[in-house]
């Protein structure tokens, strides 16, 4: 008997098929297909890359990720949904949605495969389209330290004793251009006789200011379910995220503009510019998403709690967490 392993299918352009339940993913030079029961969709190639590198990278993170108007994938803390049409008011009218679940890790394991063969030398998902190679035209080559980014979590705060580094020129994390003004300095920590070893502060600025990346929050400080995630925004953020909990956003330098939808049907509801110093309280209901003209700095303040999405879903807690 042949012990050889068959050959994954590759199309003429050298990419290969992928397939998970009832779902198939097909790319061409410039889109990513996807096919399913009741329909074909298509969407261009980078963004999708974009999209299933973030589901990746964050483990499907809190709530939905709308890749579009159309396709997505909702997190279920174990099992996770992959949907066409479902959030789409539309689709759903008309029948057209689909939608089957799988084990967090299958489906993982599927885009994880995705990114690695269609992702081609030079093209980095997480990059500013500045900073980055195409990812059109036929297979060439592959960028695996694009897609191992690990999502940098921080235990308690960066730059505590065993916990995440600073960011540094020598150790491969310039000043972004757009950040070259941003003072470097280090705090002054003047701790009380005896409290010494209790006491830590570090430049935030310094740091998100020297991330390589986009639209991937980095969490630099947790306490207990209280989430830091900094990070640096520029063009569009690729998700459309359709929270599971209450999101609160500081806008740290420059400006981002929102579009925030219905979280269920798409439908808009506002658009929201957040100027340098704005906070925003991004309700438990909506969908989102954030259009950066230069690199911003951005904090979201996460709640990691997992009983909020239950505690949503049975009204016993407000979408909106103040009232005005
Ligand atoms: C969000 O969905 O709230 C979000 C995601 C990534 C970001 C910023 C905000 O970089
Ligand atoms: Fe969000």
């Amino acid at each position: 008997m042949s012990t050889a392993t068959a050959l994954p299918i590759r199309n003429l352009l050298g990419y290969q098929e992928f397939s998970i339940g009832q779902f198939r993913f097909t790319r061409d030079e410039y889109f990513a297909h996807i096919t399913h029961p009741k329909s074909t969709h298509f969407l261009p190639v980078d963004h999708f890359l974009r999209c299933i590198l973030r589901d990746v990278a964050w483990g499907f993170f809190y709530g939905t990720l709308n890749f579009d108007q159309v396709v997505g994938t909702t997190q279920h803390y174990g099992t996770v949904d992959l949907f066409c049409g479902l959030k789409n008011e539309a689709h759903v009218a008309a029948n057209r949605h689909y939608v089957e679940r799988f084990d967090a890790d299958d489906l993982h394991r599927v885009f994880s495969a995705v990114l690695e063969d269609w992702t081609n030398e030079g093209f980095d998902p997480f990059a500013a389209p500045s900073e980055t190679g195409s990812a059109y035209g036929p297979k060439h080559g592959s960028n695996p330290t694009a897609l191992s980014r690990q999502r940098v979590v921080a235990r308690r705060m960066v730059g505590l004793p065993g916990d995440v580094g600073y960011r540094t020129d020598e150790n491969g994390y310039p000043l972004n251009r757009h950040f070259i003004d941003v003072p470097v300095d280090q705090p002054e920590v003047h701790a009380e006789l005896g409290f010494e070893g209790s006491v830590h502060a570090f430049n935030l600025y310094n740091y998100v200011a020297r991330s390589d990346v986009t639209w991937n929050p980095s969490v630099v400080s947790q306490v207990k379910h209280s989430l830091y995630c900094l990070t640096t925004e520029e063009y569009v953020l690729p998700v459309n995220h359709g929270n599971d909990r209450v999101e609160w956003f500081v806008q740290v330098s420059d400006q981002i503009i929102w579009d925030i939808e219905d979280g269920k049907t798409g439908k808009p509801k506002a658009r929201v510019t957040m100027k340098a110093g704005d906070v925003a309280a991004m309700p438990a209901d909506i969908r989102h998403k954030g259009y950066s003209p230069k690199r911003s700095l951005l904090l979201v303040w996460e709640n990691g709690d997992p009983t909020l999405p239950q505690r949503y879903s049975r009204g016993e807690l407000k979408a909106h967490p103040v009232e005005i």
